[in-house]
């Protein structure tokens, strides 16, 4: 077994750099960034630490093999010479998915035949037996074809990373945990920031930022498939386990404040924000954005309703106004807004200072930037305490609905 790895972390489109980031930090070595995807090295610490802490890519996945496959044969030849008596026992279950674009190789149940008895042949040598029983821990085999190159891949993670564990239910239209935590890295949220979201609806924004702000290793309170594979052993996971509890910031002055119009978004939120172990610096609350009046300090970060999965285009263009004349009326250190109307400048009343694409599922949205707000003429500061509910609306102010 080799004692450094070659790993590929998919994510999606927009959260590379972040992803980036956070891997650097964890010591990856060798680190190549292309759209959707970040490669690199590292040992069975570094599987179990990407893992654990990664907050904004989908999985981790050992690279077996990457070659050139034209023919069945070649195909079958490649995934045959990996040793794969080494990674699964005789009784491993073994499931092949993939894909196949632009390839010879076209036919996905077909390549995922021949690679299963590939796999099937070398196991039964290695392992010098004629049965392969499955009724072990799993190994999810992935494949993936592209212009007839190849990569033959194992799943570390098992279920998608962007499931903490926190999230037992959703509203409608929730945000992805992975692209909220990349949001939160574009706000520049640390330990001392205090952000908002006027549409929190489940609280994932709001709680991806405490999560981050705290150093809460997003994984902490979740199982991965490599839990149960003989190269990456219990006591690995436990000395990152530690090292993910030891590193959280327990002293970080952060303050989380999510509203939402529908109390069951808000019921659901404080639920989230226990499971997530941040209730105790996020306060969720029922309010209609119409009243929204962030304080100067804060960063806001948020998922206003789409057109397309929530209420109707008018609406939602609505509803940005309003949200752009409550930001006019009230500024703050910065606005992060990730959404699918493309028209969101013209509706908000205000041309982003940046903006950056990114997919949340199959739906194309922008992150719109305003991180240049002109600080409020007068500061109001925070109380000692900390939380102090809502700040009213200032007198006279135009209200929209
Ligand atoms: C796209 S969802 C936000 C999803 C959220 N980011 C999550 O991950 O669950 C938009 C939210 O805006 C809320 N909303 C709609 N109209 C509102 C209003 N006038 N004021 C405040 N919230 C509103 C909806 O109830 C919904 O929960």
């Amino acid at each position: 077994m080799p004692a450094t790895f070659e790993l590929i972390a998919p994510c999606f489109f927009g959260c590379e750099s972040t992803a980036g980031f956070e891997l650097r930090r964890l010591g990856a070595e060798d680190l190549r960034v292309t759209d959707g995807r970040l490669t690199f090295r590292g040992g069975a610490d570094l599987i179990a630490a990407a893992n654990l802490n990664l907050r904004t890519v989908e999985r981790v996945l050992l690279l077996l093999a990457s070659y050139r496959a034209d023919t069945f044969d070649e195909l079958f030849d490649g995934v045959y010479a990996i040793p794969w008596e080494e990674l699964l026992p005789a009784d491993a279950a073994f499931p092949v998915k993939g894909s196949s674009l632009n390839s010879k190789l076209s036919s996905v149940p077909a390549c995922q035949s021949i690679i299963k008895k590939a796999i099937v042949k070398r196991l039964m040598r290695g392992h010098r037996t004629s049965v392969l029983p499955e009724t072990g821990s799993e190994y999810r085999v992935q494949f993936l074809l592209r212009k007839d190159q190849c990569e033959i891949m194992l799943d570390t993670s098992g279920e998608g990373l962007h499931k903490r564990g926190y999230r037992r239910n959703a509203m409608e239209a929730p945000l992805r945990e992975t692209l909220a935590a990349t949001i939160a890295d574009l706000g520049r949220v640390r330990r001392d920031s205090l952000v908002e979201d006027p549409f929190c609806g489940s609280g994932t924004l709001v709680i991806e930022a405490a999560q981050k702000a705290l150093n809460i290793a997003p994984g902490l309170h979740r199982r991965f498939a490599a839990e149960h594979y003989s190269f990456v052993p219990a006591q690995v996971w436990a000395r990152q386990r530690q090292k993910a509890l030891e590193e959280i910031k327990q002293d970080a002055a952060f303050e989380g404040y999510g509203y939402d119009i529908d109390p069951a978004a808000i019921q659901l939120a404080q639920a989230n924000a226990r499971l997530a172990g941040v209730d105790k610096r996020c306060r969720f609350e029922v309010a209609d954005v119409a009243g929204f009046a962030p304080r100067p300090q804060a960063i806001v970060l948020t998922n206003p309703p789409y057109g397309e999965r929530m209420s109707t285009i008018d609406g939602a263009a609505r509803l940005a106004r309003t949200f752009g004349r409550q930001m006019e009326a009230n500024p703050c250190a910065g606005v992060y807004v990730i959404t699918a109307d493309m028209e969101f400048e013209a509706h908000y009343g205000r041309r982003a200072t940046k903006r950056r694409k990114m997919y949340n599922g199959m739906i194309p949205c922008q992150v719109y930037m305003y991180y240049d707000a002109p600080a409020a003429k007068t500061a109001r500061p925070m109380p000692k305490e900390g939380f102090d509910g809502r700040r009213a609306r200032p007198k006279g102010q135009e209200q929209d609905r």
